[in-house]
């Protein structure tokens, strides 16, 4: 028996903390579920919000049909050849509290992506990174339920065609899969990756002349995190509101020249990665506030709500700091959670 709720609130749901509420929301706490909330006469394929931690969504308004919120629990250990394991955890897991009980066995990789908020089964969909780590450098496989077949299937790391803050699942998949659960393929020998801004000095402080362990380099991460982001539960927001734009080398080698001192990442593709919180911070944008919402003083990529902000606020400010980047870089900034509906519209190309 699913347990439907009209009407519900979203605001608990969404780490934004917006109030908008659902027309239809229900929880599944198992897989077996799914054939029940597929039978319900709520349940429409094109329309239904499968939700996560609500940590990467943007409700402009309420949502106007059924909403599944994932909530299955339960990790187990596939396999151990005592080089490297596999394991899998269910959807509705807690990120970070997947990743600190896979540190807690002694199984590395997961150690740069500490303190993300939100989901396990949301973290592929998006390919979270942080610190020099994407998560599809661990993820073996991605279980789906096909709604067109409505069977269990497995997506092998290629079939998810992982790539910066995106997948599969953000395009020809969406609306056909959705994801139960992931497989993780860790190591129980530890290989840091501190190549980025100010993590190996902070890990190497934490250690305290004891040897790096992967707990040390969580601990770092979650010393810089605290640092920098807002804490969800005490400031809404959805961490970085838009994404570090791509671009042609050409436009990049002419903005360093202009500001020679724009934190910048040479892709593989010979394009070039900028740290759009740079270009907002350098327009002077911190702590600029546009009814109830603001620009994070101390992170200009994160937008928080800092006084009961209304959807309409945080869009206001997201127009005006992406026209604001637009007129000093010529750069079109990409917001980075999903937005319900689209208002913003994308960048051509
Ligand atoms: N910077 C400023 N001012 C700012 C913000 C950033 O000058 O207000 C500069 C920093 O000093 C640094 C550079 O810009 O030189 C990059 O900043 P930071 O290291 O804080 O990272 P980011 O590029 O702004 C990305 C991710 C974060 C992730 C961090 C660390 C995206 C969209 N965001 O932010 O991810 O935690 O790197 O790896 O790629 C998220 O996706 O929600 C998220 C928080």
């Amino acid at each position: 028996m699913i347990n439907v709720i009209e009407h519900a609130d979203l605001q608990p749901l969404n780490t934004f903390a917006l109030p908008v509420r659902a027309r239809w929301l229900v929880t599944l706490t198992n897989t077996e579920q799914l054939p029940d909330i597929l039978a319900l006469p709520q349940f429409e394929r094109q329309s239904v919000l499968w939700l996560g931690g609500g940590s990467n969504i943007l409700f402009c308004a309420d949502y106007p049909a059924l909403v599944v919120r994932m909530a299955n629990r339960g990790i187990r250990l596939v396999a151990d050849d005592g080089v490297q394991v596999i394991v899998e955890a269910a959807a509705g897991e807690n990120w970070h509290e997947f990743v600190q009980y896979t540190l807690e066995q002694g199984w590395c990789g997961l150690e740069n992506l500490s303190l993300i908020p939100g989901t396990v089964g949301a973290a592929p969909v998006q390919n979270i990174g942080a610190y020099g780590v994407e998560v599809q450098s661990c993820i073996e496989a991605v279980q789906c339920f096909d709604l067109e077949s409505q069977q269990l299937c497995w997506l092998s790391r290629n079939e998810c065609s992982f790539a910066y803050r995106d997948s599969v699942f953000k395009h020809d998949r969406q609306g056909r899969y959705v994801i139960v659960a992931v497989r993780f393929v860790l190591s129980r020998s530890f290989t840091p990756q501190l190549h980025y801004g100010d993590l190996a000095q902070v890990a190497t402080e934490l250690a305290q002349g004891q040897p790096l362990t992967a707990s040390i380099v969580a601990q770092a991460v979650c010393r810089i995190r605290r640092q920098k982001l807002p804490d969800p539960r005490v400031l809404g927001s959805a961490g970085s509101f838009f994404k570090n734009p791509v671009v042609a080398a050409e436009l990049a080698e002419s903005l360093l020249k202009q500001y020679p001192t724009l934190p910048h990442y040479p892709q593989p593709d010979g394009q070039v990665k900028l740290a759009a919180g740079w270009m907002i911070d350098q327009c002077s944008l911190k702590g600029y506030q546009l009814g109830g919402a603001a620009v994070h003083e101390k992170q200009a990529l994160v937008l928080v709500n800092k006084k009961q902000a209304s959807a309409a606020d945080v869009v206001a400010l997201a127009e005006y700091v992406r026209n604001c980047v637009a007129q000093h870089f010529q750069v079109l900034l990409e917001p980075e959670p999903v937005w319900l509906p689209e208002v913003l519209p994308h960048a051509a190309g």
